[in-house]
């Protein structure tokens, strides 16, 4: 790789994680929007797509405050606001990058019952150029790992980890090639009843597998973001962590595996509550800033639009009320990126 392409990369990764910002996830596949208009019961159309995408894009306040960048899916990075500007111009003109979700979904992998292998790696250096004239400047591919239930140690498997790691790698191998940055996104799943520990041991270990791939994938790491689940008890989980468990094992497993040179790790929410994802956020920032080396922020998708989705249901005139609960929720974890939150201000409207 070119220094000029490395500084390029570098440039936007850093912009990504810049002080009390963080990313919106608003990237869910077709299936996985209609689920969240199911919840609201509201029909799953283009349009409706296209309304729900720009009043969040239209937030000023958290566009331009919290949101270092979006991650769209490829119909609206391609689609137009109501009055014809492209839904990519209000994202840049309030300052924020537009990202895109590249990868094709996870899909059974063969001879591994309970396991999936993400795939998309056919056409992508096509589909990245495009997507690089379509304005996105960093991409997100998402691998899925599962925790046996029951203690059933032979889930994830050595084989699932390590596909999934190697096709993170030659994704974002080919991101920086197009230049692009890639997000890599190894997300250990809090489905199941494992307690923290079996978290702790699964992420870990997909996470040395992954920075080994990126190694011998040629990655520059100092042009990616790590976008990792937090370390963290199954949702079934007879036994629960506290906040301040969750951020010390959270810290102690990425000091222990993910190399200084990456500018900045992002989280996903995975189910966590809104206020549950800024607490470990804000727990982390505040108690362990000393001794990170990269910037820790979020990359969420429920924990940013739950209250939003709702508030909107769907309705023209609820758009002021569904902004107002986005642009509270970025200012909120906003301040978790930076250690500055208390449980006080969520009650601040
Ligand atoms: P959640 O924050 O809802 O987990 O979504 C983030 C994401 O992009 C998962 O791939």
């Amino acid at each position: 790789m070119t220094p000029e392409l490395l500084n390029e990369l570098n440039d936007i990764a850093v912009r990504m994680v810049a002080p009390g910002k963080g990313i919106l996830a608003a990237d869910e596949s077709t299936g996985t929007i209609k689920k969240r208009f199911d919840s609201i019961g509201l029909e799953s159309t283009e349009d409706n797509r296209r309304d729900y995408r720009e009043l969040l894009f239209r937030t000023e306040s958290a566009m331009k405050e919290n949101i270092s960048g979006v991650i769209l899916f490829d119909e609206t990075i391609r689609q137009k606001a109501e009055d014809g500007t492209p839904l990519v111009d209000l994202i840049t003109a309030a300052g924020s990058i537009p990202g895109i979700k590249v990868d094709m979904g996870a899909k059974d992998y063969a001879f591994h019952p309970g396991e999936k292998v993400t795939e998309g790696l056919t056409g992508l250096r096509e589909r990245l150029e495009e997507y690089h004239q379509l304005g996105a400047r960093f991409a997100k591919w998402r691998a899925v790992i599962d925790i046996g239930r029951g203690g059933d140690r032979s889930i994830p498997s050595y084989s699932c980890l390590r596909a999934n790691m190697h096709a993170l790698a030659r994704y974002a191998a080919l991101c920086q090639e197009q230049r692009i940055v890639p997000i890599v996104e190894p997300e250990v799943l809090m489905d199941g009843d494992h307690d923290i520990d079996r978290c702790y041991e699964v992420t870990e270990m997909g996470l040395k597998l992954l920075y080994e791939e990126l190694y011998d994938a040629k990655v520059a790491l100092e042009g990616t973001i790590l976008k990792p689940n937090m370390v963290i008890a199954g949702k079934k989980s007879d036994r629960q962590a506290s906040t301040d468990e969750i951020a010390e094992k959270t810290v102690r497993c990425f000091r222990n595996a993910v190399p200084a040179a990456v500018p900045g790790i992002v989280f996903l929410s995975g189910g966590q509550s809104e206020v549950q994802a800024t607490e470990n956020l804000n727990t982390m920032n505040k108690a362990y800033a000393d001794i990170m080396p990269w910037k820790l922020s979020f990359s969420y998708g429920r924990a940013l639009q739950a209250s939003a989705l709702e508030s909107w249901g769907g309705k023209k005139e609820n758009v002021p009320a569904a902004q107002a609960a986005f642009a509270h929720r970025a200012r909120m974890n906003g301040l978790a990126q930076q250690g500055a939150w208390t449980p006080e201000m969520e009650n601040d409207a």
